[in-house]
Order: structure tokens, then sequence, then C-alpha cells
């Protein structure tokens, strides 16, 4: 067969194979397609010439086209196939992952080490029968000082660098004042513990502005020197283990009578002396003594009908004393490279 549209149609096809074969990824391959097998495409058009062909030539010409079209789509698929192969290869390699990365993993919190502190304390204690009470942290002077037996103008007042919010309010210096809201509002007898944030006009190496305490008091018929050294005792080997040593040192307080302070020997010297224990081989955890009468004659609490002990540590203290830090400064910091060796 060799009339003109016959010709055209092998260049076509040519023209077509070369140009899909040139294709290099899936859009230019199917710009091809429809230049060439679109509807409006260049085999399309050839096709139409069948319609001025001599009638016998017609068949030859319809089966030649559909020859064509047939190799062409053929064509089509198989590089079709091979393209969208490459590009799945290509983007596989482009996203490949490393299963030996270590995972990003996420990032968990955790409770910070005078919170875990105060947590176990408040159950060791509970198990003495002690349940927990807190307090304003803005107090009346009457709470943090005069219903102490702290009277206004007393040198005693001294051993509290306080800051005044104004003439009759202090952030608390201690939690002591607990101990009041319980006696003017709690029925008898009582054992609670308190615990909280106080504040300090105070910095240095064992001394922070901002710091914790806990506080129990414990208040019944017959109390003696002998419940509050039972009691400090067995709290501080349930706490630090048996390992430390403590020691009873007569002091003063104005809230009780007679008054000790209560020292565990050093966990960062072991005794032989540091900067941490000011070369005593000491650490003070706190004050503790009998109730004085006075405080239970401001609560209106009949005395000696009533007696009672109290003890206050200062947690940071006890943390530091627990877990051997050598600078108390590193627990409010909270750099997490500090903390994290708690979580
Ligand atoms: N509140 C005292 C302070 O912060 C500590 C203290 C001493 C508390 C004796 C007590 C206690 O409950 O009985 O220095």
């Amino acid at each position: 067969m060799s009339n003109p549209a016959s010709a055209q149609l092998d260049q076509l096809k040519t023209q077509a194979q070369q140009a899909f074969e040139k294709a290099q990824n899936l859009q230019d391959l199917y710009n091809a397609k429809v230049q060439y097998l679109g509807k409006t495409g260049a085999v399309t058009d050839v096709m139409k010439a069948m319609a001025t062909l001599p009638k016998e030539e017609k068949p030859q010409f319809g089966k030649k086209v559909n020859e064509v079209k047939e190799f062409l789509e053929k064509l089509y698929a198989e590089l079709e196939l091979n393209l969208k192969n490459q590009e799945i290869h290509s983007k596989m390699e482009n996203e490949r992952l490393d299963l030996t990365l270590p995972g990003s993993g996420s990032i968990l919190g955790s409770l910070h080490p005078v919170q875990k502190v105060t947590d176990e304390i408040v159950q060791i204690m509970a198990r003495l029968g002690y349940s927990l009470r807190t307090g304003p942290l803005i107090e009346k002077d009457y709470y943090n000082f005069e219903a102490l037996n702290i009277p206004q103008d007393h040198p005693a007042r001294d051993m509290q660098d306080t800051f005044f919010v104004d003439q009759t309010h202090v952030l608390r210096t201690h939690t002591s004042p607990i101990q009041i809201h319980s006696l003017e509002n709690e029925k008898l007898p009582l054992r609670i513990i308190g615990t909280g944030a106080v504040f300090r006009c105070d910095s240095d190496i064992s001394h922070l502005p901002h710091f914790h305490q806990i506080e129990a008091l414990c208040v019944d018929e017959k109390i003696s020197m002998a419940d509050l050294k039972g009691t400090i005792a067995f709290f501080v080997r349930e706490f630090f283990g048996p390992g430390l040593k403590t020691r009873f040192r007569p002091s003063f307080f104005p809230f009780t009578e007679p008054s000790a302070e209560v020292d565990c020997s050093c966990p960062v010297c072991k005794g032989s002396g540091c900067a941490l224990c000011k070369n005593s081989g000491w650490i003070e955890i706190g004050g503790s003594g009998l109730v004085n009468p006075r405080v239970f004659e401001n609560a209106k609490i009949e005395y000696p009908k009533w007696q009672g002990f109290a003890f206050g540590f200062g947690i940071e203290r006890m943390a530091i004393i627990k877990y051997g830090i050598e600078d108390i400064r590193l627990l409010p910091e909270n750099d997490l490279r500090f903390l994290r060796q708690f979580s």
C-alpha cells in the first residue's frame, strides 16, 4: 500500500515511538501520548484521511492504523510501567529509612527532687498517723510570729530574716504557722504534717531565699521528749536509711520548750569536714521540741491536759543529704542535666 496517508502513518509511528522513548518521566510520556494518540492527536488526524481513500484501500488502511495504535499503546504501557518503577525506586532511595538510627523518643517529665522528697516524707509520716495540711504563703504577722510566742520587737525575730508584705503580713518564714491554724481549727488529739514553701532574705551555699519545709505537730494527753526523739529517729531512719547518724543538740525556739536542733552526719565528707557542712561533719536539718505552753495558751488549748511535740525540717537540706548534693543552689536552678539524675 503506497498512498500518502499510509506513508504518513509510518512516519508518525516512528516519530511517536521516538517521542515515547525519549520521555524522562510520566508527565512527558503522557504528553507524548496525547500528542499522537489523543482525540485531536496526530494519529487520529491521519485516520480521518480514511474517508478520502478509495473504497478497496479502506480495510487495509484501517487495519494498519489499528496496528500502529496497538503498537504505540503497548509501547506506552511498557514505558509507563518502567517509569513508574523508576519513580518508586528513586523515591525509596531519597527517603531511605535508616533503621539503625536511634529513635527520637519522647521526653518524659519527672518530679522535681524537692517534690519527691516531700512526697516521701509525707508517706513516712502517714504511717505514723499524720495527715497532710497546708497553709497560706502570705501569713498574718500573728500566725508567723505572735501566736508562736515571738512577740513584736523580740530578739527572736532576728532568727528569721523576713520579707514583709506590709505592716501586718509577711511571706511566711517557716511552716510553723500551719501548726497554729490546726490548733485553732481542729479537734484534739492531733497529728498533722504541714509542707510547703517558705521565704527568707538569706542566700549562700547552704541557704536559699525560697525553700521548703515540713512541719510535724503531735498533740495528745501525755507527750514527752521520748515521743519526740522516737518519732524523729523513726522518720530519719526510714528516710535516709540506716547508714546515717543523727544527733540532738540543745537549742532555743520561742515556740518549744525544751528545744533541740537535729543534725545528720554529712553525706559528702562522711564527717571529716567539707564546705557543705562547714567543716563540722554535721548538717543541721531542722528544729524540734515540746510545744511551749504559751503556744497552747494563745490557741486556747488547756495545758497540761494537752501536751505536744513539734519539729520542722528543711526539705532541700534533706534532699542534699539524701542525694549527696554538694551545693543546695543546684536545686532551684532547674538545669535539666541536674534534674534528670533524679528521674
Ligand atoms: N520553724 C523553725 C525554723 O524554721 C523550725 C522549727 C523548730 C519548727 C522547732 C518546729 C520546732 O516545729 O518545734 O527555724
